[in-house]
């Protein structure tokens, strides 16, 4: 009888929003080997910065599942930090999938909607073109480039406006806010799907599982289905909502009695330009896996709920 194979993945960065929720998610799919920047007790340490090092880390191992959950978010910091951005989101991607290729892996990847310049009328699918307006969204969209160049087996999860319990994200920063102020000026000219970081890991396990169910005697055989998937998926939330309606469901679920009032993206200058539209058709993640995300605010209930 042939020992059915003990899958080890490289989780890459644990520390994250959705990487945290990841280390969960991806418990019963093999043996997780998480990294961060710092390491730690139960986490090896790994710098993205450093493809020598992902170099290593990879070839070590020898890992099934390569799923990368790191990436330079601090959008506006990125204007100013270009070699950095590009560095970790545009460079550690490609070797992070010449690795994988190299030792058979499978690698896992996410991005944004930052791609888009956010003009088009309607959500966003796949094959739009992307033209991104930050240092940020153009490292990512390198990063996809980088990872689809390479060929090995792989997903990468085009997501929007990311929260959760843990982690710097609108969520915590509203909830903290309402506390100190009596009222709240929130950009209601940007519209977008928030995702809570755990139902992101929760539909990427999700979506392993479909194609890794049945062939686990053989690795070759999930790889050939991996493979046969690989691409670019859309994975987000239903629905849609501005900064300044999400703000009002947080607030409300929270029963503050904060006052938030809506202003255009003109009064709240950033360094980096967001796209207005962040919307995101998901039809090919549902298609292809058959896995539909929640409405956002349904999403947003439980993941408060699970704060009180
Ligand atoms: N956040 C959003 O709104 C959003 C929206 C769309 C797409 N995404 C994408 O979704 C994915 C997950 O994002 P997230 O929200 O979970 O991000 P996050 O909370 O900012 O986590 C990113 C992680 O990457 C780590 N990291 C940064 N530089 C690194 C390096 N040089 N080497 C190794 N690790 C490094 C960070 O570590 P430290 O904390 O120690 O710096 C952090 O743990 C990313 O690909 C992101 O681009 C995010």
């Amino acid at each position: 009888m042939v020992e059915p194979l003990r899958r080890r993945i490289l989780l890459i960065s644990a520390d994250g929003q959705v990487g945290w929720e990841l280390q969960r998610c991806l418990q019963p799919l093999g043996e997780i080997v998480a990294t961060t920047l710092e390491g730690g007790a139960t986490q090896r340490t790994l710098n993205l910065a450093d493809p020598d090092a992902i170099c290593a880390i990879v070839r070590e191992l020898r890992p099934q599942l390569v799923v990368n959950a790191a990436a330079y978010t601090a959008v506006d910091q990125a204007e100013d930090d270009v070699d950095l951005a590009m560095a970790i989101n545009a460079v550690a991607p490609g070797v992070l999938a010449e690795e994988a290729k190299r030792c058979g892996a499978a690698l896992v990847h996410y991005s944004t909607e930052y791609v888009f310049d956010g003009g088009k009328i309607g959500a966003y699918r796949e094959e739009d073109v992307p033209n991104p307006l930050s240092v940020y969204g153009r490292s990512k969209l390198a990063g996809e480039q980088a990872v689809q160049q390479v060929g090995a087996a792989h997903l990468i999860f085009r997501t929007s406006w990311v929260y959760g319990a843990r982690g710097k994200n609108f969520l915590l920063t509203m909830l903290r806010l309402a506390r100190e102020r009596p009222e709240l000026n929130v950009i209601d000219d940007q519209t977008g799907a928030p995702n809570w970081s755990r139902m992101l890991a929760e539909a990427t396990a999700q979506a392993l599982v479909t194609q890794l169910r049945g062939a686990d005697e053989k690795w070759s055989n999930a790889l050939e289905r991996l493979q046969s998937v690989s691409g670019l998926y859309h994975l987000s939330a239903a629905g849609a909502v501005s900064w300044c309606g999400f703000a009002r469901r947080i607030l409300e679920f929270a029963e503050s009695s904060c006052r938030v009032n809506g202003i255009t993206t003109a009064q709240y200058p950033l360094r980096a330009t967001r796209p207005m539209n962040s919307r995101l058709v998901t039809e090919k993640f549902s298609r292809i896996f058959g896995l539909d995300l929640p409405a956002w605010d349904e999403a947003l209930k439980l993941c408060m709920a699970e704060m009180k």
